[in-house]
């Protein structure tokens, strides 16, 4: 593999970024000063370091957006920017959402380039869970509750059971196994109420409450691990 791919991929920096580092002599490999770009580097067997410091390279990453409102679950659209425009120190890594969040919803979203990671996630055989924060136009009432958990028709079949928590006369959270197209907001939608806001807080175990609005972080090697074993039977 080239040595600046290699770099970038270990997230370092951009291709660009990396090449200067290249330029400067800052990178080793086997503890020899290696001044191209296209340097063959073999994964595994070769020792590549920056600054001291072995760089390892990284075919998957794992990032975790709080997305805000405006920007459109993809990686390109006509109207909105795409939530990939949120996370451009990983344009190298060609990342893509898992799932969708409405234009108007913000909070947790798992970006991958781990394309058999995402499509398990989004499986509905493993049901993972996502927990909303939500608001609503009118009353949210404990019939709302025993409806969810019963499931609604939607699509042509039931719901998985669905459970709300009431806040206040407004605002509830409410957890779902499955995603349908605004699903959310078909749910309330289907007792004459209005969702005004929606945020996703978590994603399986993945909650937004350390991330800005707008901002990201890489999960821990102990959370991809966690996300894998979700979704191993
Ligand atoms: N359900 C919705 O209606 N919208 C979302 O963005 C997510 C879940």
């Amino acid at each position: 593999m080239r040595l600046d791919k290699y770099l970038a991929n270990s997230g370092l920096g951009s291709r660009k970024e990396v090449k200067t580092l290249i330029k400067k002599k800052k990178i080793t490999v086997d503890g020899v000063i290696v001044k191209s770009d296209s340097f063959d580097v073999k994964e595994g067997v070769n020792h590549v370091f920056y600054d001291g410091q072995e760089i390892f390279y990284k075919e998957f990453h794992y990032i975790l957006l709080n997305k805000p409102q405006g920007y459109v679950s993809a990686v390109e659209d006509n109207v909105y920017p795409p939530v990939t425009d949120l996370v451009p120190e990983y344009e190298f890594a060609k990342l893509f959402p898992v799932g969708r969040l409405d234009v108007d919803t913000t909070g947790a979203l798992l970006l991958t380039n781990d394309g058999d990671l995402c499509h398990k996630l989004l499986a509905p055989k493993y049901h993972v869970d996502k927990t909303y924060y939500v608001e609503v136009d009118g009353v949210m009432t404990n019939k709302l509750i025993k409806a969810f958990k019963s499931g609604i028709m939607m699509d042509g079949e039931l719901t998985l059971p669905g459970d709300l928590v009431i806040l206040s006369e407004h605002t509830g959270e409410l957890t779902i196994h499955q995603g349908k197209f605004h699903q959310v907001k078909r749910m309330f939608q289907h007792f004459g109420l209005k969702v005004t806001r929606l945020d996703r807080k978590t994603f399986a175990f993945l909650g937004h409450e350390d991330i800005e609005l707008g901002s990201y972080r890489e999960l821990t090697p102990e959370e991809e691990e966690q996300l894998k074993e979700i979704v191993k039977n």
